[in-house]
């Protein structure tokens, strides 16, 4: 079995370690807008234009099971959806405001038909629930909230009872975590800190939201009595379950910040500079980088939760569709490297990774896997490996790869190069194979 031992966790994290790969699915009005979900913000746009985004919100193309089939052939195990977002527009029929998709041209609850179609597909289901509500009247104003500089703000943010607003929360979130069967993942987005308040805006004394803002234990409180094994994030400040580093990839395996236990810990990315659907972004990532993004998470222990923004006709796009078949077509036949992996153990680590080259291994500590990111010179040398490998292959079509070297010992000290003679030297194909990373499974004796 793996020696990492992390951190406990409340929720039940096992097979959410196992699975390594989800889908984030950022949905909301902002697709309309096409520009990005903090659009409302960004742009300080009026109540009265934003509500054209309500009046004409019409997902006539939303086809849930396409998405869960595209997840699935991605080898996505489990997906988040956006139920809501900082807008505050509800994605499902919530009892506790009007401001909610069965009250648009969709006319149905998005977030039932996601749950069922992707449970459907055998995937876990999650929820994102934002914390932050730009529509809600009782949301306190603050620095970032799409009313800030309106001529009567101030006047807008009397007499906003932020309690009112937590119990709201409260409201919803049993409202999805009891009318939609089982939830496995419950992912609150975000808290932030005191920021500078302007001089000219004293009454913003809410520029700061947290878990005492949220009423955060009573809010994770309820939703564990709902669902006891739910798996939640850390962002209402109290830590949970899983710690979410968000467009940037940790070079180590994430460490609680006072143990300095090992964490379970999600990286969260997008394919281009957007969560929600963005119609003029250009910095959509290469294939490659989309492969090693989920090897280099994997090989630090960590999942990669990666995210599509579907346009408001209801549909994922052609570049993000694209992106998913890069990993439908890479996963197909190296998601053994993936699945009930992590990072490889200190004794392998300890003798050196060969350049270029990303290790994970199997839990039962089996199989060791390496992931070729520049493609060697017809031999491979694993450090320290001479004498202790009993078979190794291509992962994707099974094809043997000759091997030699003995164990460091069998060499006298002092030798040349004793470090190479104890190392497994791996005899490859001059032509490396039509796989964007490939992938050689080792079986350790
Ligand atoms: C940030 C963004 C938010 C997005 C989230 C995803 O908090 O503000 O728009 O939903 O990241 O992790």
């Amino acid at each position: 079995m793996s020696s990492y031992v992390t951190r406990k966790t409340p929720g039940d994290t096992v097979w959410f370690r196992h699975d390594r790969f989800g889908m984030f699915i950022h949905w909301g009005l902002y697709a309309m807008p096409a520009r990005h979900e903090w659009i409302k913000s960004r742009e300080m746009i009026s109540e009265e234009h934003y509500d054209k985004y309500f009046k004409y919100f019409d997902p006539d193309m939303y086809d849930p099971k396409e998405w869960a089939r595209q997840a699935k052939a991605a080898g996505m195990k489990y997906a988040v959806l956006t139920t809501k977002h900082h807008e505050g527009f509800c994605m499902w029929d919530t009892a506790y405001t009007d401001y909610k998709c069965t009250n648009t041209k969709a006319g149905r609850d998005l977030v039932r038909e996601y749950v069922d179609a992707f449970r459907a597909e055998g995937l876990h289901v999650g929820f994102y629930y934002s914390l932050i509500d730009w529509h809600h009247p009782d949301f306190p104003l603050d620095m970032i909230h799409p009313r800030r500089e309106d001529a009567d703000a101030e006047e807008l943010n009397r007499g906003r009872d932020i309690k009112k607003y937590a119990e709201y929360m409260r409201n919803q979130v049993e409202e999805l975590l009891t009318n939609y069967g089982k939830i496995d993942i419950l992912w609150f987005d975000f808290s932030y800190g005191k920021r500078k308040i302007p001089d000219d805006k004293p009454w913003m004394t809410m520029a700061a939201k947290g878990k005492n803002e949220w009423e955060a234990e009573e809010l994770i409180a309820l939703a564990r009595k709902l669902q006891p094994g739910i798996i939640i994030d850390n962002r209402t400040e109290i830590e949970q379950d899983i710690w979410t580093p968000e467009q940037f990839q940790p070079t180590e395996w994430v460490r609680h910040e006072e143990t300095g236990e090992l964490v379970t810990w999600e990286a969260c990315q997008t394919f281009s500079g957007s969560w929600g659907y963005f119609r003029d972004e250009q910095t959509w990532k290469s294939p490659e980088m989309l492969i090693r993004m989920l090897i280099n998470t994997v090989s630090l222990g960590g999942n990669l939760l990666m995210n599509v923004g579907p346009t408001s006709r209801g549909y994922i796009d052609h570049r993000a569709e694209a992106a998913l078949k890069v990993y439908a077509d890479w996963m197909k036949y190296n998601s053994r490297s993936i699945y009930g992996c992590t990072m490889a153990e200190p004794e392998i680590l300890e003798l050196g990774v060969p350049d270029d080259c990303r290790y994970t291994q199997s839990e039962d500590g089996k199989r060791l896997y390496v992931h070729l990111y520049a493609y060697p010179f017809k031999t491979l040398c694993l450090p320290g490996l001479g004498g202790k490998v009993d078979y190794v292959q291509f992962l994707h079509d099974g094809s043997e790869l000759k091997f030699s070297g003995a164990p460091v010992e069998h060499y006298t000290a002092g030798a040349e190069n004793v470090k190479e003679n104890g190392a497994l030297r791996i005899q490859l194909p001059p032509v490396k194979p039509d796989v964007i990373v490939p992938v050689i499974e080792v079986f350790l004796k």
